[in-house]
């Protein structure tokens, strides 16, 4: 590399940025000794809070409040979007782009909004976009299905994507903590969205499935059609009673290329307790790949947290310093692919319906059912005996448009006081 010293600018300086800085700052001789000979310069760094703590005092000298002064700097070869959210920080990486600048992010967002016109932007003008921090954090997946799995056709990934959330099932389930205080200790160790909404929601996880498909399948997927739903829904009792089933409780992002169409989806899911993904718990992310001779593959670790993330961070940012004078195309094939409608998929479910407790019930719930082809695995009454009983049912693989209209239907018998629960299973 012709190039001696490379000048980097960070936008924001938020729970990411501030990694990707104790990064630098201790890794930098290493690097710059054992990696790759070069000297990595942090030229700039943005924040629109001037006065934010920063642990090395230096920083104050370069720090700015203007993000446009480091996309517009001429100097800047390298820029770091660690903003997070979708505006401002996808125009600024735009404009980066468009002044020649590589960019490495962790924004999720933005590459699931707007990946395919910024990939495009960013190979026009023959600079870098790394975005490897984006999914999972600290797993680095997004060099895994790019580069090392690509003599396969990729069929399957099965996610567990958000920290956040794994977090609080995981303190719900082994410590009985309550679903606040589990959110304020993930918010408490930086693992949280700036609105945990996102996380909660299931959004986070979407955006990250929605990445990791389009990469694995080198496909082009209209985002609004992938369903999510977050964990709001899912109570310490049904943890409990799942458990006593031989199940943990997951927030799952699945993707399945079925050669006609592609079936993405995020939703918590009944996992069976032999699961690979089962015990991946607190913070940690784990994906399982499936589709070659290599077998299943497990990849697990930190997917939440600073350094995870500034840790990938750092690391695209040498890849790039690396390839500076040989640039390359990463993603240059993506085809449009169908997803496939929700209510088509297939799940059994886990089901908590919460009845009057007296003879005849069962059998017109079971009818309901029969008639909308929904199959019963398990029936299990809940409770001691009184006025109103809980029923889990367990069910066989059914058809997510049906399971649905018979929930409502079974809503409207005037023996059911309400469906508490219905959560998808997922056993293999
Ligand atoms: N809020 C995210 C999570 C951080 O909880 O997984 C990493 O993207």
């Amino acid at each position: 590399m012709k190039k001696e010293i490379i000048n980097i600018g960070i936008l924001g300086l938020g729970t990411v940025g501030q990694g990707v800085l104790k990064i630098l700052r201790e890794n930098k001789e290493f690097i710059e000794q054992e990696i790759f000979p070069c000297k990595i310069n942090i030229k700039k760094i943005a924040d629109k809070n001037k006065k934010i703590a920063l642990d090395n005092k230096n920083y104050y000298k370069i720090l700015t409040e203007s993000a446009e002064e480091i996309v517009t700097d001429p100097e800047i070869d390298i820029v770091v979007e660690t903003i997070g959210g979708f505006e401002p920080a996808k125009s600024l990486i735009v404009q980066a782009l468009k002044q020649g600048k590589h960019v490495v992010t962790a924004n999720k967002e933005v590459i699931a909004g707007a990946g395919y016109e910024i990939l495009d932007l960013a190979r026009e003008n023959k600079v870098y976009f790394l975005f490897e921090a984006s999914v999972a954090s600290g797993i680095p997946i997004i060099g895994a299905l790019s580069h090392s799995l690509t003599s396969y056709k990729l069929t399957e990934i099965i996610g567990i994507l958000n920290g956040t959330t794994n977090y609080i099932l995981t303190k719900m389930s082994e410590e009985g903590k309550d679903y606040e205080e589990a959110l304020k200790e993930a918010q408490e160790k930086g693992y949280a969205e700036a609105d945990p909404g996102k996380d909660i929601d299931g959004f986070d996880a979407f955006n990250k499935i929605f990445i990791l498909s389009a990469i694995a399948f080198r496909a082009k997927i209209d985002l609004g059609n992938i369903y999510y739903e977050g964990i709001r829904n899912i109570t310490k009792l049904d943890i409990e009673y799942a458990r006593e089933l031989g199940y943990t409780v997951k927030l799952l992002a699945l993707a399945r290329n079925t050669g006609l169409d592609l079936d993405i989806r995020v939703h918590p899911a009944l996992i069976p307790k032999k699961h690979t993904l089962a015990n991946i718990g607190g913070a940690h992310n784990g994906i399982l790949v499936r589709g070659g001779d290599f077998g299943d593959l497990t990849f697990s670790g930190l997917g939440a947290g600073a350094l995870p993330a500034g840790s990938m961070i750092v690391s695209d940012v040498v890849e790039i310093i690396k390839n500076y004078d040989n640039y390359y195309n990463q993603y240059n094939c993506f085809e449009k692919k169908k997803i496939r409608d929700f209510s088509q998929t297939n799940s059994p479910y886990y089901l908590r319906i919460r009845v009057k407790d007296r003879p005849g019930v069962l059998a017109e719930i079971a009818g309901v059912f029969a008639w909308k082809k929904v199959s019963f695995l398990s029936v299990i009454q809940k409770g001691e005996a009184g006025e109103v009983a809980d029923i889990v049912f367990l069910t066989h693989q059914a058809k997510e448009g049906n399971v649905r209209e018979a929930l409502e239907e079974v809503t409207r018998l005037e023996c059911v006081e309400k469906i508490c629960s219905a959560i998808r299973v997922v056993e293999i």
